[in-house]
């Protein structure tokens, strides 16, 4: 596996793969990965000749309130899983390297990423649009690999593809979960042993509401049954709980493929989940 850190390096390491037109399948990635990031890994190596894994935590994505100094680092560990998980080239830019001084441009997203995750972490999907556009335009990867843990992220991603004719086919991967449900996620590391149990209030929650679809209830009661499971989870502060249409996370409409989503802190974490839902 190479490990390239400036874009000339990642350039130099993918030519042999351009020349000879090997499919290349890319993982973004804010590292300290898990077995949700491996998840995307494996369907790229399954799926591409050329695996490139990047590890960039993002400052444009984070709120002057959030969590960038603390975010988890673990580049050893994290080189160390993706040599074993069979990445050719793991792309490890600084921010320097990403945003030199002078910079003068940003993606802008609107549609779904006004709503939610948006409307609480105002310059989040900015954040991430440009990032991953910028990745794209280096990596230029037949396929991206996404999770389905940030739903809306990949409601994102897929409109700046669309938008902006991207040529990248966008592939979105399953919530890879504890045994007990709770989504792998690197900022599960912020929870003490009591929140990690109280944690799995979300998923408990998005069940019950998946149960109410099933029994055919209107989504404002699906929503209010997912509300009253959390509400009884002491030391847990719901921030939504809502059942949306995939694409845009405004109201289902009749026919969509709709999603219930969830955002609660729980201790310091900021967590989130959702669950594809069929009527
Ligand atoms: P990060 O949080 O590191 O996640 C990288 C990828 O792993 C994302 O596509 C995310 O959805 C996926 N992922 C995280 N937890 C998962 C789980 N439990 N199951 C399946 N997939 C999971 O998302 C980002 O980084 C950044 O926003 C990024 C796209 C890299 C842009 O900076």
């Amino acid at each position: 596996m190479k490990v390239v850190r400036t874009e000339a390096e990642l350039q130099e390491a993918l030519e042999p793969a351009r020349v000879s037109r090997r499919s290349i399948g890319f993982v973004p990635t804010m590292g300290a990965l898990h077995a949700g990031h491996l998840s995307l890994l494996t369907a790229a190596r399954e799926q591409g000749d050329v695996v490139v894994l990047s590890i960039f935590v993002n400052p444009l994505q984070f709120g002057a309130d959030e969590d960038l100094a603390a975010y988890p680092r673990s580049e050893e560990a994290d080189l160390e899983m993706a040599r074993d998980a069979g990445v050719d080239v793991s792309f490890v830019p600084s921010v320097d390297e990403m945003y030199p001084a002078g910079r003068s441009t940003t993606v802008s997203v609107r549609g779904p990423a006004r709503l939610l995750e948006g409307a609480a972490r105002p310059g989040h999907f900015d954040g991430v649009a440009t990032v991953v556009a910028k990745l794209f335009n280096q990596v230029r990867p037949q396929r991206a690999y996404f999770g389905q843990k940030d739903a809306q992220q990949v409601a994102v991603i897929k409109a700046l593809v669309r938008d902006l004719s991207v040529p990248v086919e966008v592939v979105v991967c399953p919530t890879v979960r504890e045994s007990d449900g709770l989504a792998l996620s690197s900022r599960n590391a912020y929870l003490e042993p009591s929140e990690r149990t109280a944690a799995t209030v979300l998923w408990r929650a998005l069940q019950a509401g998946e149960r109410a679809v099933e029994e055919q209830a209107t989504w404002e009661v699906v929503e209010k049954t997912m509300e009253q499971v959390v509400a009884n989870e002491p030391g847990v502060a719901l921030e939504y709980a809502r059942a949306v249409a995939a694409n845009t996370f405004e109201a289902p409409a009749d026919g969509e493929q709709v999603l219930l989503v969830i955002a609660a802190r729980v201790g310091r974490a900021r967590l989130i989940d959702n669950l594809p839902v069929r009527r």
